[in-house]
């Protein structure tokens, strides 16, 4: 499995993401879709930016019993998304389950990664009732995603190399949290460069903000192919 970069396209109309992939003339960026853009638009924002010739990795996150998750990750496997999603939360049975769904009758199937803990809870969420450190319950969930057969998770680049430690060298890691060197951190809290993403072992990393909001998105883009993979 190659390196490479994905653009967060987190714009919430057809028209936005249309416009802003159509400034790419000579590559065909790996695009993520996510709830906002997909809840507004819905399906036919996969077929037509499947159409345009993007790979698309749907970040909806699901998370519900075994049984609606196969018949919904059938309905996604059928859109010909690439890489779909679900939270490693819902157990190891729930994460089999959503395997089935996805494998289509000929056997190929989209890659399925987890959501291990979001980055947005910590240890002082008590609600979450979590009584181990963090990062523990970040690679049990990891362990089980890999014991579930599914392709990877979503973690930070700083949790790559464990990851791959525990998991092995062929469990994806796909990581979000990358900024240039010289640009704005925004809200992200924990971030790295591409470059430094690639020598920590990521294997996707997903960048919104430093190329959606770039002046130059497409010079943006060729930085981080660049820098990540060479
Ligand atoms: O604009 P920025 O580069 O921060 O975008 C990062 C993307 O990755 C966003 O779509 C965000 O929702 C997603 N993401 C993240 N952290 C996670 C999981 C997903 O930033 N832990």
């Amino acid at each position: 499995m190659g390196k490479d970069v994905i653009i967060a396209c987190d714009f919430n109309s057809k028209a936005e993401v249309i416009a802003f992939l159509e400034k790419f003339k000579d590559e065909k960026p790996f695009v993520k879709i996510g709830m906002e853009l997909f809840y507004a638009e819905g399906p036919d924002i996969v077929r037509t930016i499947k159409g345009m010739g993007h790979k698309i990795f749907l970040d909806l996150k699901l998370h519900d019993i075994p049984n609606t998750m196969k018949k919904a990750m059938a309905v996604l496997s059928g859109l010909d998304v690439d890489m779909c999603n679900v939270h490693a939360a819902g157990t190891k049975g729930m994460m089999q389950a959503a395997l089935e769904g996805l494998t289509r009758a000929d056997g190929s199937r989209p890659l399925l990664i987890a959501v291990t803990q979001l980055t947005s809870t910590d240890q002082e969420t008590m609600e979450l009732w979590i009584d181990k450190p963090i990062d523990e319950t970040v690679m049990h969930y990891a362990k089980n995603t890999m014991e579930a057969g599914l392709d990877g998770v979503v973690c930070s680049p700083l949790e790559a190399g464990k990851v791959h430690a525990v998991c092995g060298e062929k469990f994806l890691t796909i990581t979000p949290g990358v900024r240039f060197a010289d640009g704005d951190v925004g809200d992200q809290k924990r971030v790295t460069t591409p470059a430094k993403a690639k020598e920590l072992g990521s294997d996707y990393i997903v960048v919104g903000r430093p190329i959606t909001q770039a002046a130059d998105p497409v010079a943006a883009y060729r930085r981080c192919v660049e820098e990540f993979v060479g």
